[in-house]
């Protein structure tokens, strides 16, 4: 690392929280994502992602992974729940709960966190929303749960800001 970086270190600490310490709403939302798991389209990878999304006023959606044998049209299951809320007239997203599992490997300790393209998206509808949108990153058998936030996952982010958009009417 560069000796005058303004990265440090501690800023990749995962903040693991008990799953008592969760809110309901943060409990109710990791679940949503938990039960859609299972429908994971994923001959490829065997490795089932659920997401849910959690909107202003309080509505839920979940999705899973859907692969493709043309690897790239693989859609990750966080833009699946996004486009699903979108499309439903839902697009004021407050927080999503992200979980994943392998056929490949016994359970693992480490939350699966959203990928790169997956992170521009969650701030894309954060500038819809207006607010920084919470992450909840949990192991299926939710003994690992994490919060963050997408300008945590995402820092220095290109957005409509970017583009001087006024996307307003969006929202
Ligand atoms: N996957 C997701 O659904 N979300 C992510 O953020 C990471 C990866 C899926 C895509 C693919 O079906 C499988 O997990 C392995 O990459």
């Amino acid at each position: 690392m560069l000796s005058n970086s303004l990265v440090s270190r501690e800023s990749f600490v995962m903040k693991t929280v008990a799953i008592e310490n969760l809110t309901q709403k943060q409990d109710e939302l990791v679940d949503a994502a938990i039960a859609v798991l299972e429908t994971a389209y994923n001959p490829y990878s065997r490795y089932f992602v659920g997401a849910a999304v959690l909107t202003r006023s309080g509505a839920v959606f979940s999705a899973s992974n859907v692969e493709n044998a043309g690897y790239g049209s693989t859609i990750c299951a966080e833009r699946m729940a996004i486009g699903k809320a979108n499309s439903s007239g839902a697009r004021d997203i407050i927080a999503i709960a992200v979980t994943g599992r392998s056929d490949n490997f016994e359970k693992s300790e480490i939350t699966a966190g959203p990928c790169g393209s997956c992170r521009q998206v969650i701030y894309e509808f954060s500038q819809v929303s207006g607010c920084d949108i919470e992450v909840i990153l949990a192991t299926a058998d939710k003994a690992n749960v994490a919060v963050t936030t997408i300008e945590e996952l995402l820092p220095y982010a290109f957005g409509p800001k970017q583009l001087q958009m006024n996307i307003s009417k969006y929202s």
